[in-house]
């Protein structure tokens, strides 16, 4: 946190937590300067010419005069490259064992003197300097990887890399986690080390909390991810290419890739943007599937205050028949702050608070913090200190316990990369299942200790276990959120076998999916934040995080009214719709707007209770496939330029296309349409894509459209399953998937496959297999022809 992110965090300037801020910055430094020595003398090493060659299974070994190349391509076709005797393992972001080796694939001479190995998907071609190009089957380049370049201390340590890349010309950058800039990642700078930005941020801001080194890189070419297996400190540095730029040539693309220590290794995926998160899902492990609950409305506030309030505003959602799936309770609710504690003045009896609200349809989700107040005496404090031989908490490098600043006052970390601390941690949930809690909400973990000056979180040489491995922060640093997931679902699947555990996490790196999702943090209140929101969510979805959504409103301040109500109707269509704010920011109910905003929310809360089939069946795909619930608009046509560049508006699923409002004052906007007849499902009229129409966008709703022959299973009115049939355009099928709600267990889920097709002025739905379609149906889009089935 900066000076700015300082004044920021609640007026901190002048306090006594301003003067222990002032105070834990400088333990930082002083411990970094102890332990880590300024950079001295440095060796510069590039591969030099290449040697020889071995192969071996799916690839083999390029030897260099200074280093080794390996090329493995995997079954399933993702190409895994490395320098200098790297493997795929160990690996924070691989679910278990790295994939097999395909032994179709083999490394051969190529005709210039290098080597190459052809595979289904990739050609990869490994030049005499140690250039490696991915190539289509067909020959056309997706990515050209330059010899890369280490720099190595002298007296020994971390031996920083940089690695560049070059991609085609018409390339556009997408991912690297969440990114407030984008979705589109333009030419800059792009941190890789998970920050918080200290109170709110916006466009301008970053890194983030959840960053990851996985660029999604989407060309003519075709497109691919990239991912350096590597958790350390860095940076990328993303320059687009440009057609014709000199003398007629085009500039490639680039991306540049600098770490300050750790492998240099790689993972790249091809194929089609399904086929491409298929492929990193399955490597990084599928995405946890969140109970149906989840994908209700939420509502959180920092600062509710005590019970009393909490039965206010479930009551004021009850009494205007608002519909409320989940309320959250943040840090206000613990004694003086501290984790796994409960505030007993203001929350006397919080088991029966849960169960009364979980009558009423309403669950109870906990923020969780990792930072643990330094008070022998406290249960979590004393616990942790007699975890193992060491205690559970990060030590510094002389031996001693950190302590960090955090909301509870001095702090110390618990070491989740050590499996101990996490057994011991997960175990700590059986006290929030006892106060009725369904799910967490991991908040701090990138991890946070304020600091009056220099990076807000632990210092870069506190130690870690790092699985046995030993290293210091600058490694661990990146991985603290997402091993604390792994503590946090696990101990919930211990404890309570028979759900699904319910998490979402701020911080979180490559693999965050198999525990849980995320959120936009504390996104400020302004347009540019609503803009941010979006950005978020497809990009971290790019990257295999397919569950999150911003803070609906805003963290900090008081939207206006048309500012809180569109950024609602964009939160509705997300998959985490969660209204929360700061404590001290105005309220973020939609009766606290007036009453237009109240009706026109509550439109948008009914609609996103008629599509709750839908969010359920989507929630299940990104599980089966990787495929995120909110895709970017090119998903299913990345060859189109238009549509890449298109950042206002997103795809849902495969049948809905959602284009939000994000600019003040708008009652029409442009939408551009994929290739395919769209409807505007607010008036029913066709378009034809390819190209943009402008639609109205009214206060009451924003523009959504429905793919024509879209089958999407929703609500009807009596709360029966019915399927909305969009017409085919005359002479084409459509279809659609449907995973029906099988509980919060564990159930095996069943896709049942529709398809729609036009017979003269009749759509005829069927169900792949033969079965009957069991389903009400209502066909839509129809102007003025009768539905040829039953309606529900
Ligand atoms: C952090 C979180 C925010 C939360 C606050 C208090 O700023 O990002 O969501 O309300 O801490 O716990």
């Amino acid at each position: 946190m900066d000076g700015r992110g300082l004044v920021r965090r609640v007026g901190l300037v002048g306090s006594v937590r301003g003067l222990r801020t002032l105070r834990s910055a400088w333990r930082r430094r002083s411990a970094d300067a102890r332990a880590l020595p300024p950079r001295g003398a440095e060796r510069a090493r590039t591969p030099g010419p290449l040697t020889g060659a071995k192969p071996g299974p799916g690839g083999g070994v390029v030897r260099f005069a200074r280093s080794e190349l390996r090329i493995r391509v995997a079954v399933g076709g993702a190409v895994f490259w490395a320098w200098d005797g790297a493997g795929p393992l160990p690996s924070y972001a691989l679910a278990g064992e790295a994939p097999a080796p395909d032994p179709r694939a083999v490394l051969e001479p190529d005709k210039d003197g290098g080597w190459q190995v052809v595979s289904e998907r990739l050609t990869v071609v490994v030049s005499r300097e140690g250039a490696v190009e991915l190539r289509t089957p067909g020959g056309v380049l997706l990515r050209r990887e330059l010899p890369p370049r280490w720099w190595e201390p002298v007296g020994g340590g971390a031996v920083r890399w940089v690695q560049r890349s070059e991609v085609p010309a018409d390339a556009r950058f997408f991912g690297l986690g969440g990114r407030a800039s984008g979705p589109r990642l333009r030419d800059g700078v792009y941190g890789l080390w998970n920050t918080d930005p200290g109170g709110r941020f916006g466009p301008q801001d970053d890194p983030l909390y959840l960053t990851m080194p996985v660029q999604v890189v989407v060309s003519d070419a075709g497109t691919h991810l990239a991912f350096h297996d590597n958790t350390w400190a860095g940076r990328v540095v993303l320059h687009e290419g440009e057609e014709g730029a000199g003398s007629g040539h085009d500039r490639p693309g680039t991306s540049e890739v600098r770490m300050e220590g750790g492998p240099l290794r790689c993972w790249v995926v091809t194929g089609t943007p399904a086929r491409v998160l298929q492929g990193w899902t399955a490597l990084t492990g599928a995405p946890a599937l969140p109970p149906s609950w989840a994908l209700g409305p939420q509502h959180a506030r920092w600062g509710f205050g005590g019970e009393r309030e909490v039965r206010r505003v479930v009551a004021g959602y009850r009494e205007r028949g608002l519909a409320l799936s989940v309320l959250h309770l943040d840090i206000d609710h613990y004694d003086a702050h501290q984790v796994f504690t409960v505030d007993r003045e203001r929350f006397p009896a919080l088991p029966a608070l849960a169960e009364e609200l979980r009558g009423e349809g309403v669950r109870l989700v906990s923020i969780v913090d990792p930072a643990v107040k330094a008070r022998p005496g406290g249960a979590v404090f004393d616990g942790g200190a007699a975890v193992g031989e060491r205690g559970a908490f990060v030590r510094d490098a002389t031996g001693r316990v950190v302590v960090g600043e955090v909301w509870p006052g001095a702090c110390v970390y618990p070491d989740f990369t050590d499996p101990l601390v996490r057994d011991w941690w997960g175990s700590l949930y059986a006290e929030r299942l006892a106060q009725g809690f369904s799910g967490v909400w991991h908040d701090m973990n990138e991890p946070v200790s304020f600091a009056a000056f220099g990076d807000p979180s632990l210092p870069r040489s506190a130690r870690h276990r790092l699985e046995g491995a030993g290293g210091d922060h600058r490694e661990a640093h990146n991985v603290y959120g997402l091993a604390m997931a792994r503590a946090g679902y696990e101990g919930l699947l211990r404890l309570r076998p028979g759900e699904r555990p319910f998490l979402f996490s701020r911080s979180g790196w490559a693999g965050l999916q198999r525990y849980g999702g995320t959120w936009s943090g504390d996104v400020s209140t302004g347009w540019p934040g609503l803009r941010a929101s979006l950005s978020l969510v497809l990009g971290l979805g790019l990257c295999g995080v397919p569950y999150s959504g911003p803070d609906v409103g805003g963290f900090d301040g008081f939207p206006s009214p048309e500012l809180y109500l569109r950024w609602f109707q964009l939160g509705a269509y997300l998959p985490l719709f969660r209204t929360h704010a700061a404590i001290g920011a105005g309220r973020r109910e939609p009766w606290e707007f007036g009453a237009e905003v109240l009706e026109h929310a509550r439109a948008a809360l009914v609609e996103r209770e008629r599509l709750r089939p839908y969010f359920v069946t989507l929630s299940h795909l990104a599980r089966l496939s990787g495929a995120p619930y909110a895709r970017p608009l090119w998903w299913g046509a990345p060859g189109d330029r238009a549509l890449r560049d298109c950042e206002d508006a997103f795809l849902l699923g495969d049948a809905l296309l959602v284009a939000p409002v994000l600019e003040r004052g708008a009652v029409r906007r442009a939408v551009r349409l994929p290739r395919g007849r769209w409807y505007d499902t607010a008036t029913g009229r066709a378009y034809e894509g390819p190209g943009q129409v402008v639609l109205d966008a009214p206060p009451s709703r924003i523009p959504v459209l429905a793919r024509a022959g879209a089958v999407v299973p929703v609500l009807g009115a009596d709360g029966g399953l019915r399927l909305e049939v969009w017409a085919p355009a005359p002479g084409r099928a459509g279809g659609g998937l449907v995973v029906r709600d099988a509980g919060d267990g564990w159930e095996r889920a069943e896709v049942e496959r529709y398809t729609s097709r036009r017979e003269g002025s009749r759509v005829v739905v069927e169900r792949e297999g033969g079965a009957e379609v069991d389903l009400p149906v209502r066909v839509r889009g129809l102007e003025g022809v009768s539905p040829p089935a039953p309606e529900g």
